[in-house]
């Protein structure tokens, strides 16, 4: 059976880190590349010598995440890691974004997320890992991040839940709660609203996020936070008020309520 490991969101920023750390990976024969740029993911494909293949879906589209499952039970493989990783968020007021793009990023930040585990895991293994990349954003009620900040909460809460149900099964799940990190998600997150995130403190390189987050599933941690400040806020969000929390977001945003 070969040994595999799919990465969503493989063509750029975190989920690029992930490829590349997975390629030096001893007993991985192949990585299946997604997301929608075919022809980003075929170059990356066509530099490995073979080593990857491109799989462009559009994975907000549940028939797509279906397909995806038909082809890992035709090729017979066995799923050594799945980071699930594809996910965006748009910045602004609940009126700021249409109801197709709120749709949007819940199906993929949310519904993507857990259907895309389901096809996996009848081709997973002892042994084998899952990885579904929440955010520092999961830990408090983000007024103008609203809906991703939620997509996120769901992440971890269900990642961490599935961690214990799949104990028996010798499957480990790791959140990965990033703080900000270099990558295209800012400039994809503008929508030009008025209030929107414009501090993004101690913003980090991607590929130190993801060497932690590897180390630590490979521990069977149920979670990775990478770097002081993530880890002061993460702690700071389970001991202290959401209220107080999200006071301190928008004044940190000079943000004000309408
Ligand atoms: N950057 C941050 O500050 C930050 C902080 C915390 C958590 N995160 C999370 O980290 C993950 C990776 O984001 P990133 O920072 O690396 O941003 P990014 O550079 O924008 O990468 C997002 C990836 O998701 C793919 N993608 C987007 N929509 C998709 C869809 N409908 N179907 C399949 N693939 C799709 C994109 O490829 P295509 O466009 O080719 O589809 C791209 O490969 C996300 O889940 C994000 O929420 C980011």
């Amino acid at each position: 059976m070969k040994r595999i490991a799919v990465v969503t969101g493989a063509s750029s920023g975190l989920g690029r880190e992930f490829v590349k750390l997975l390629e030096q990976e001893q007993g991985i024969q192949e990585i299946w590349l997604i997301a929608r740029s075919k022809d980003k993911l075929s170059e990356m494909a066509q530099k490995s010598g073979g080593r990857m293949r491109a799989v462009p879906l559009d994975l907000s589209v549940h028939e797509n995440i279906q397909k995806l499952g038909e082809l890992l039970k035709a090729e017979q493989v066995s799923v050594r890691y799945l980071v699930n990783n594809a996910g965006y968020g748009k910045f602004g007021a609940y009126s700021d974004l249409s109801a197709e793009q709120s749709r949007n990023m819940i199906d993929l930040n949310i519904s993507g997320v857990v259907e895309t585990g389901l096809v996996c895991l009848p081709s997973m293994h002892r042994g084998s890992r899952i990885l579904n990349i929440a955010s520092l954003a999961s830990t408090a009620p983000l007024p103008y991040l609203n809906i991703y900040a939620a997509t996120k909460a769901f992440v971890r809460n269900y990642s961490r839940a599935l961690n214990i149900e799949l104990k028996p099964r010798g499957i480990s799940v790791t959140a990965v709660c990033p703080g900000w990190m270099d990558t295209g998600f800012i400039a994809n997150a503008q929508t030009g609203a008025k209030d929107s995130p414009t501090v993004f403190a101690a913003i980090t390189k991607p590929d130190v996020v993801a060497a932690k987050a590897l180390r630590d599933a490979k521990c069977g941690r149920e979670l990775s936070v990478y770097g002081i400040f993530p880890k002061l806020t993460y702690a700071a969000a389970k001991l202290l008020p959401q209220q107080f929390i999200m006071r301190s977001w928008m004044m940190m945003q000079n943000m004000k309520s309408r």
